[in-house]
């Protein structure tokens, strides 16, 4: 059995404090590494998984920021500089958006969700890869099935979902010859908070559990292990690629 060891890696996780994010950054602490939590509205969940981090044994940090706002962007790298003093992965996971169908929409609704969605990931990237050690990086993005599917309410953010996928491949191709891999992992529904903001919540969830070939809904730690995987020396030759982690609901015909 392999034994994935990140002792000493620097991580940000955007997005950190809450769901599947901060499986991500347990699970990651869990296997060595130091991790910097990125929220923007709630601190006590980012209070609480820092804590959870630290009882492992490893350094977290807590930095409050909105990802869809350059200047706000810019502090958390400064507090990564003075704290960590490097970035060995980045872990590319808020997400906000909003949920209408086509009467509603608005360009504002559409400029909010692309913004923090998908257009943040350009500027963490130019930033993160600046303080990665030479030859060597990760970079994973969080996305969704809406991105390859259609779901009720889910316009925007399955179009910026999308977005991002495409980003990944073609930042990948110009970041692996600098030996950093930029991958994407897109969960299914996973029940996050995030979940309560559908007004089709309940039969979300339901006809998931019915047909997902796996049998269960996946959790936020089913999404982290592949995120771990992705981590590793193990995923050394994935670039550019989204790794769907539903239990095969995308599969069904
Ligand atoms: N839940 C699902 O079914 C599902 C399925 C597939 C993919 N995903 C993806 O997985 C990722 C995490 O989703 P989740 O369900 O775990 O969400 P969640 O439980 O709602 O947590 C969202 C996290 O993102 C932070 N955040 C939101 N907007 C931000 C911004 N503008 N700047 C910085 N941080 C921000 C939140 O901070 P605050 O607490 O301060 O607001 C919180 O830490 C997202 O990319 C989502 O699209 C989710």
């Amino acid at each position: 059995m392999f034994n994935i060891d990140l002792t000493g890696k620097k991580v940000l996780i955007t997005g950190g404090s809450r769901g599947i994010g901060r499986a991500i950054a347990l699970e990651l602490a869990k296997a060595g590494a130091d991790i910097a939590i990125n929220y923007v509205r709630h601190r006590e969940p980012a209070e609480k998984v820092a804590r959870e981090i630290e009882k492992l044994g490893r350094q977290a940090l807590i930095i409050k920021a909105n990802v869809g706002d350059d200047e706000q962007m810019d502090s958390i790298f400064t507090t990564i500089d003075e704290k960590f003093g490097k970035l060995d992965i980045l872990i590319s996971n808020a997400a906000s958006g909003v949920l209408k169908t086509i009467d509603d929409i608005t360009e504002k609704h559409w400029d909010w969700t692309m913004d923090i969605n998908a257009g943040a990931f350009i500027p963490l990237v130019q930033r993160a890869k600046l303080r990665m050690p030479k030859g060597k990086g990760k970079i994973i993005a969080v996305s969704s099935l809406g991105a390859i599917r259609a779901i009720p309410n889910y316009t925007l953010v399955g179009a910026s979902k999308a977005a991002l996928e495409s980003l990944v491949r073609h930042i990948s191709l110009e970041l692996a010859p600098q030996g950093i891999n930029v991958n994407c992992v897109s969960a299914g529904v996973v029940d996050t908070d995030a979940l309560k903001f559908f007004p089709n919540r309940d039969e979300m969830l339901e006809v998931s559990k019915q047909k997902i070939p796996a049998g269960r809904l996946v959790t936020p730690e089913d999404v982290a292990d592949v995120v771990l995987f992705l981590c590793s020396e193990l995923s050394s030759m994935v670039h550019g690629q989204t790794i769907i982690v539903d239990g095969g609901y995308s599969i069904r015909g």
